[in-house]
């Protein structure tokens, strides 16, 4: 390989049609003089576009069609002008230079074009020399051939994360990956899973108990996970009534009042709060304000006068981290933000009061259930108390553009529709042209790896497959036994 020019951050590198190196690579380019190394990816490849090619391959395809069976090459003239015609021209961006050994992205020096030694630079070496470094891997897949992109669970802590990528490209299978190895290493994972898919991986393919089998705990509303309203205490239900219910103000002044009396004659249960609606002496609209949101948490099936479900008991149970899977498939969406709300609210108050350690919360399309002025908070003041989040999600502009200004790692499947592209190229912390070149041809499974956990350097992996097995699959019509005998059924 040879440098052709650079403009700005963009190197061209000449290579024959022989040498492996791919759009995504990365390549070295050494100056001994210099006692530096340059460090460029390869982002798009083009034909070399010489002047007379064009010329000469015309010129060879009339001989052809005139002269057929005519072929004398004693010189062996034309292998050489095939080579030429099949030089490809690498485009490559700048990512650093290692300069004395030490990584950096500030480049000022230009590498001798007939000295430079370059060669490919394997994913291990270029993580290494970035200095990325932890002491817990996790395996995210392959890179080319036959190397393995190792990320460190360090580099998630503490982190926001995002992955996207347009449907079945495989964002909830690398979520599953990520949450499981996190849990292997002892994290507290808590999943708002929307489509009940995250229950299998308690469990591998052929039907045996998987690794994280005993960390596993699925909670479905309603079912294992029953409130009392004296442990979500008054703040998160009237939390839960003002955003999720829409409560008005003298209502939930009303609703304040009953529960605090409620609480001195130490009578606090949902049985006693109905009567006391009905009992109490107040204007008929609020009453029945009151009634109907009263109705709506009756129905909801969340809530109880027995035992309470309580989320610190998690941690005690599990000791060595755990798998939260809070199963949000098949309730309603008033239901499930009413959840979502109640978990959320009393999960930040058992941070805030340092009684969990703190834990990293998956949550797939997230905006059908979080409402609008929970998105800042969990990236500001959740975050600060210990809940990182991982938002899932096929749709780029559902989140919005400061959650991406903050983000520190993004995972990006494929999208082909331009409109998304256009979004997450803008919002992405690398240069437009990269993302749109590499993701418009990704493969499904295969996604970048931007940000922190890759120390910057952005990584095309195909995700590795688990042994865990796959719920969530849609259900499809030709499947089931109703395709089988269609014409039975229609007599
Ligand atoms: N890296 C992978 N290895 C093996 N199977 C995968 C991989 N990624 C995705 N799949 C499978 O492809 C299908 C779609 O993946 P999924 O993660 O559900 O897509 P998405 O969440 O993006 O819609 C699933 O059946 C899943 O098991
Ligand atoms: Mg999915």
């Amino acid at each position: 390989m040879k440098i052709v020019a650079k403009i700005g951050p963009d190197i061209s590198l000449l290579a024959l049609p022989s040498e492996q190196i791919y759009v995504g690579d990365y390549v070295s380019i050494e100056d001994e003089d210099q006692n530096a190394m340059l460090i460029v990816q390869v982002c798009d490849e083009q034909y070399l576009d010489h002047l007379g090619t064009v010329e000469d391959m015309v010129r060879d395809e009339v001989l052809k069609a005139a002269a057929e069976g005519v072929e004398s090459d004693p010189l062996d003239i034309s292998s050489i002008s095939h080579l030429i015609r099949d030089m490809r021209l690498l485009k490559c961006k700048i990512r650093g230079s290692v300069d004395g050994g030490r990584f950096t992205s500030n480049v000022s020096w230009l590498p001798s074009r007939v000295k430079a030694k370059i060669r490919r630079l394997p994913i291990a070496e270029l993580m290494r020399l970035a200095g990325l470094n932890g002491s817990r891997s996790i395996t995210l897949g392959e890179v080319g051939e036959a190397e393995m992109l190792r990320i460190f669970a360090e580099s998630l802590d503490g982190r926001l994360n995002i992955i996207t990528g347009r449907k079945e490209s495989g964002k909830s299978h690398l979520a599953k990956l990520l949450a499981t190895e996190m849990v292997r290493f002892g994290a507290y994972v808590f999943i708002f899973d929307l489509n009940n898919e995250y229950g299998g991986l308690a469990w591998n393919r052929d039907g045996s108990p998987s690794r994280s089998s005993e960390k596993t705990v699925i909670l479905s509303p309603g079912n294992s996970m029953l409130f009392t309203l004296q442990y979500l205490g008054m703040s998160a239900v009237v939390g839960m009534l003002n955003h999720v219910l829409d409560m008005p103000g003298a209502s939930l002044r009303e609703f304040i009042r009953l529960w605090k009396l409620l609480e001195s004659q130490k009578s606090l249960s949902m049985r006693a709060l109905g009567d006391q609606i009905q009992t109490t002496r107040c204007n008929e609209l609020v009453r029945d304000a009151l009634f109907s949101r009263y109705h709506t948490m009756l129905s909801s099936g969340l809530f109880t006068d027995e035992q309470s479900f309580r989320i610190e008991d998690i941690f005690s149970k599990l000791p060595n981290g755990g798998l939260v899977v809070i199963s949000l498939g098949g309730v309603s969406a008033h239901i499930r933000q009413m959840i979502v709300e109640i978990f959320l609210g009393k999960l930040v108050g058992l941070l805030e009061s340092k009684r969990i350690p703190p834990v990293f919360l998956f949550a797939e399309e997230a905006h059908l259930y979080l409402r609008e002025t929970y998105w800042d908070d969990i990236v500001t003041r959740m975050r600060h108390f210990g809940i990182f989040t991982t938002f899932i999600t096929n749709q780029p502009d559902a989140i919005n553009d400061g959650i991406y200004r903050q983000v520190d790692n993004i995972f990006l499947f494929n999208f082909t529709n331009d409109t998304d592209l256009e979004k997450i190229a803008r919002v992405t912390m690398i240069d437009t042209d990269t993302v749109k070149s590499i993701v418009r041809t990704l493969p499904p499974r295969n996604c970048l790896a931007l940000g922190h956990a890759v120390a910057n350097l952005p990584i095309i992996v195909k995700v590795t497959q688990t042994e865990t097995r796959n719920l969530g699959e849609t259900r499809l019509f030709f499947n089931t036994e109703w395709a089988a005998c269609p014409v039975q059924r229609s007599t």
